[in-house]
């Protein structure tokens, strides 16, 4: 049975060790993956990339560049979150062919790949600002995937605790066309039981009347 999103909301924690016994079926990790795949982007740019790793010997490679932690090689799936960087750069052609799948006149297109570069100037100035504009998005992304599993009382923990290039570099990942966002590990808590801790809603929301 499918948890509401309110239940899903209460079931989700940042789990800190996986039963490593338990595995996502095939269909479960589609589903989780699929929630990422349709997560909004700017422009539609769809800038990120996600690997999934399920190789034991490759996550005992990861977890040390992982700040050690347990989640990386006891989950049953590792989803790293790739930010995109090449494909952004009008001068890659990604961005005109993205736009073109809306089936827009010529006019319509020059105006948006204009629009683009103009307003990301500054943005696509460096790989660094590129990095910041789209990992930002991946977050989007990555939540999803997060509530997607929750919604099948899958747990998972968004990390962050890396060395950014020493996972990269494990990983092969050519720096100039994406670089590491995020690391999720999806699989099933061992004893944990999820205690939120949250500021109060007044606190975090002000209504402007
Ligand atoms: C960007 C980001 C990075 C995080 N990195 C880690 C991490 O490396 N290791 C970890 O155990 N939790 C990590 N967390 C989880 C947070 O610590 C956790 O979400 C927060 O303390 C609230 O707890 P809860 O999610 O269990 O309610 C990260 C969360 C976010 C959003």
């Amino acid at each position: 049975m499918e948890k509401t999103f309110e239940e899903s909301l209460g079931f989700r924690h940042a789990c800190k060790v996986f039963d490593d016994e338990k595995k996502i079926s095939d269909e479960d990790i589609k589903y989780i993956l699929e929630a990422g795949r349709r997560s909004p982007s700017s422009f539609g740019m769809e800038a990120w990339k996600f690997l999934v790793i399920t190789n034991e010997e490759l996550k005992l490679k990861l977890r040390p560049a992982c700040w050690s932690q347990a989640q990386i090689t006891t989950c049953s799936h590792l989803v790293i979150i790739l930010a995109g960087i090449e494909s952004v750069k009008p001068e890659s052609g990604i961005p005109k062919k993205r736009f073109a799948r809306r089936n827009m006149p010529q006019e319509s297109l020059d105006f948006y790949l204009k629009l683009y570069a103009e307003h990301l100037a500054d943005t696509l100035s460096s790989d660094e600002n590129i990095y910041a504009w789209t990992a930002k998005q991946t977050a989007f992304a990555g939540a999803n995937m997060m509530s997607a599993a929750a919604v099948r009382g899958i747990d998972s923990c968004p990390i962050e605790g890396f060395d950014r290039d020493q996972v990269e570099d494990i990983l092969n990942i050519d720096k100039s066309k994406f670089r590491l966002s995020m690391a999720i590990p999806f699989g099933y808590r061992l004893n944990e039981q999820s205690s939120q801790v949250r500021l109060d809603f007044d606190e975090v929301v002000e209504f402007i009347n």
